[in-house]
């Protein structure tokens, strides 16, 4: 049998190595820097906005965004049960309370038109949080937010290089974050970045990162902070990724469109919807989800691939579903069926940069086989 088809490899064969030995012949590696600020600065003005703050992963910078928002108990802030961990939790480890919405069952993004029955008294922000390939609407999302008041946290983690009406996904938040984990478009091993264009949270997230060190005298504090810095090592990698976003973005598109071409005869397989009328699907991952009537779920689907030698991974699990927010009474008689229903029946296939024809070939062969 052929080789194992890694559910994600990155590229890394840019200007990574060189600007890494760079780091070991500067002995730049610590968080100091020219790579930092040059990687930060780059970043940001492709996402159109003022302020980059790298930090060490997205999980960190959904943290550190939340915390600079001043959120904290008695608090609550809207996102969608459909996500990672990572946006409920930056709002609960505060003290706040995540308020969740159900997804759309076709884009599996947010449900913007759910959020407004959602806001009370103690609604202080909302968190859009873009997943798997094509943004939020986000024009009624933020013409909500205006009405009342609120802050807009946007979860960008997913949508490097993608756009929202032709404006970058990432310039849409009071603050925006993204990650540099090794399935993103642009990666930097672990990584992340917070973008305002606030000068005040932007000081603010640079504070909370380090510590909470602050001028005049270093080691004295009057809030606690994190350890969230980026290595000069990671941002060199970052930077090197960066330089090639714009080939980047077209080959996810491409392997998007391969395998729509191969997978769209299968009945009970729902594909992801190739374009919105705000946006073309950037394919983060190939998610597919299973009809109900198939005779397996997802994860006797993914079972079967990995027999063949095929790396999955499942759909996120919602965090109305969670067994730790259960246990402290979260989201109790709550039901959100879409979520539920994706989280069971969907996952996504091999969708990394280095991805072949080839490959993508022999996966949609055999998950013609999989549902003959
Ligand atoms: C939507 C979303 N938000 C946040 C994160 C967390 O990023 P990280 O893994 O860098 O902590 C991820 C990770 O994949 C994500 O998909």
């Amino acid at each position: 049998m052929s080789d194992l088809i890694p559910v994600n490899e990155p590229d890394l064969t840019g200007n990574e190595r060189k600007y890494l030995n760079e780091c070991i012949d500067t002995g730049w590696i610590s968080s100091e820097g020219p790579f930092i600020r040059e990687f930060e600065t780059r970043f940001a003005a492709r996402v159109a906005r003022r302020h980059g703050i790298a930090v060490c992963n997205g999980s960190a910078a959904l943290d550190a965004a939340v915390a600079a928002l001043d959120i904290g108990p008695g608090d609550e802030v809207i996102l969608p049960t459909f996500t990672i961990i990572s946006c409920a939790a930056a709002v609960s480890r505060l003290g706040a309370t995540p308020v969740v919405i159900d997804c759309d069952a076709a884009t599996w993004n947010m449900d913007v038109d759910a959020i407004e029955s959602r806001i009370t008294s103690k609604t202080k922000a909302i968190m859009p949080v873009h997943i798997f390939g094509l943004p939020v609407d986000m024009d009624p999302l933020l013409e909500i937010a205006r009405r009342h008041n609120l802050r807009v946290i946007e979860d960008a983690a997913e949508m490097i290089g993608q756009t929202y009406r032709d404006k970058p996904c990432g310039s849409f938040g009071d603050i925006s974050t993204f990650s540099f984990y090794p399935n993103k478009h642009v990666t930097t091993g672990e990584g992340g970045m917070i973008v305002t264009d606030d000068d005040a949270l932007a000081e603010r997230c640079r504070g909370l990162r380090n510590l909470a060190m602050k001028a005049p005298r270093r080691f004295v504090h009057d809030e606690i902070g994190w350890n969230f810095r980026m290595t000069s090592m990671q941002a060199a990698i970052g930077l090197a990724q960066l330089e090639r976003l714009d080939e980047f973005v077209p080959r996810k598109r491409h392997i998007f469109e391969r395998y729509t071409k191969f997978l769209s005869d299968i009945p009970s397989l729902q594909l992801p919807v190739p374009c919105t009328e705000y946006a073309k699907n950037i394919n983060w991952v190939y998610g597919v989800v299973i009809a109900d009537d198939a005779p397996f779920d997802a994860e006797e689907a993914m079972k079967r691939l990995a027999a063949k030698k095929i790396g999955t991974r499942p759909f996120f699990w919602p965090m109305h579903e969670q067994p730790v927010y259960r246990r402290a009474g979260l989201f109790d008689g709550e039901r959100y069926p879409n979520a539920e229903r994706i989280a069971r029946r969907g996952f996504y296939l091999p969708s990394g940069l280095t991805l072949k024809d080839e490959q993508i070939d022999r996966v949609s062969a055999a998950m013609h086989e999989l549902f003959a």
